[in-house]
C-alpha cells in the first residue's frame, strides 16, 4: 500500500476503472463468482439485442427489480473514498462499468459510465429517452408510439460501447500516471483493455479480494475489498 500511495501522491493524472465488485459492499451482487447475477440468470436471455427481441417483459422485469434494488442501496466507504480522492488530484477519471449510479450519489464528478446506467430509458427505434424512477419502466409503455420500443439505456453483450465514452476513457488511461482497478474481474472487453492495453508507463494497482485475469500483469495488487482498503489508501495520502 505504501508504495501505491506514494504514487498516487506523486501522479497528475489518475483513472480508475470500477467493477461490481465495487458495489457488493452495498449489497449489491456481483455477476461471476459464487453468487454471482450470471450464475442464476441467463445472460443471453437478459442482457443482449436478442434476448429484448424475444421478450421484451421478461428483460424489463428484470431490470426494473436491478433498478429498485440500486435505489434501495447506498454508496459505501469505497464510493465515498473515489469521490474524495477525486478533489485530491489534479486530473482525475473514473471509469466504471457499473449501471447502479452509486458513484454518482457518492459525488463522484468526472465518471464515465461505460455500460451505460438505469436511470433512463431509449427506444431502439427513434431514440427518445424517458427517466425511470423507482418503479421502472411501465410494462405497459414498452411499445413506443413510433413502432420502437423502450429499452434500459445500458450496453449489452455484442454491443458497442458508447463512442464519446469510450474516447474519453481511452484517453484518460493513455494519460494516466496511476490506474486503479477495483472489483472488476477485467473479462469484459473492452473496458478491461484499460487497464491493461492503453498504457505503457502508468503505475496499475488492483484492489480486489480475489486473483483476476489481470492480476499478474499489475504492478501492485492490494488484497482486500473495496470498502475497506480505499478509505485507507485515501486517508494515508499527505
Ligand atoms: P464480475 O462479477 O465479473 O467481477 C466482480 C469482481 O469483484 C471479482 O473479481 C470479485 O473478486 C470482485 N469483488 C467481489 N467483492 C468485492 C469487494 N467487496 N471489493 C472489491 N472487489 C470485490 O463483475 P464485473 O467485472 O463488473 O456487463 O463484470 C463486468 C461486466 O460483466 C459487467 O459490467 C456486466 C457483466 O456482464 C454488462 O452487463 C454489459
Amino acid at each position: 500500500m505504501k508504495d501505491l500511495v506514494e504514487r498516487l501522491y506523486g501522479a497528475r493524472s489518475v483513472l480508475a476503472l470500477t467493477g461490481s465488485g465495487m458495489s457488493a459492499e452495498s449489497g449489491l451482487p456481483t455477476f461471476r463468482g459464487v453468487g454471482g447475477l450470471w450464475h442464476s440468470h441467463r445472460v443471453e436471455e437478459l442482457a443482449s439485442p436478442d434476448g429484448f427481441a424475444r421478450d421484451p417483459v421478461l428483460v424489463w422485469t428484470w431490470y426494473n427489480e436491478r433498478n429498485a434494488a440500486h435505489r434501495r442501496a447506498r454508496p459505501n466507504a469505497g464510493h465515498y473514498a473515489l469521490a474524495t480522492l477525486e478533489t485530491a488530484v489534479r486530473d482525475f477519471t473514473l471509469a466504471t462499468q457499473n449501471v447502479d449510479s452509486l458513484h454518482l450519489r457518492a459525488g463522484s464528478q468526472n465518471l464515465i459510465e461505460l455500460h451505460g446506467n438505469l436511470r433512463e430509458a431509449r427506444c431502439d427505434r427513434c431514440g427518445e429517452r424517458r427517466s425511470l424512477d423507482a418503479y421502472g419502466m411501465p410494462i405497459d409503455a414498452i411499445a413506443h408510439g413510433c413502432g420502437g420500443r423502450m429499452r434500459p439505456d445500458i450496453v449489452w453483450f455484442g454491443e458497442a460501447l458508447p463512442r464519446e465514452a469510450w474516447k474519453k476513457a481511452e484517453a484518460a488511461a493513455a494519460r494516466a500516471d496511476v490506474i486503479l482497478v477495483i472489483g472488476t474481474s477485467a473479462v469484459v472487453y473492452p473496458a478491461a483493455a484499460l487497464a491493461t492495453h492503453y498504457t505503457s508507463r502508468a503505475f496499475v494497482a488492483e484492489i480486489n479480494p480475489e486473483n483476476t485475469a489481470i492480476s499478474a500483469g499489475v504492478d501492485c495488487v492490494l488484497r482486500g475489498t473495496a470498502a475497506e482498503l480505499l478509505p485507507r489508501i485515501v486517508e494515508a495520502l499527505p
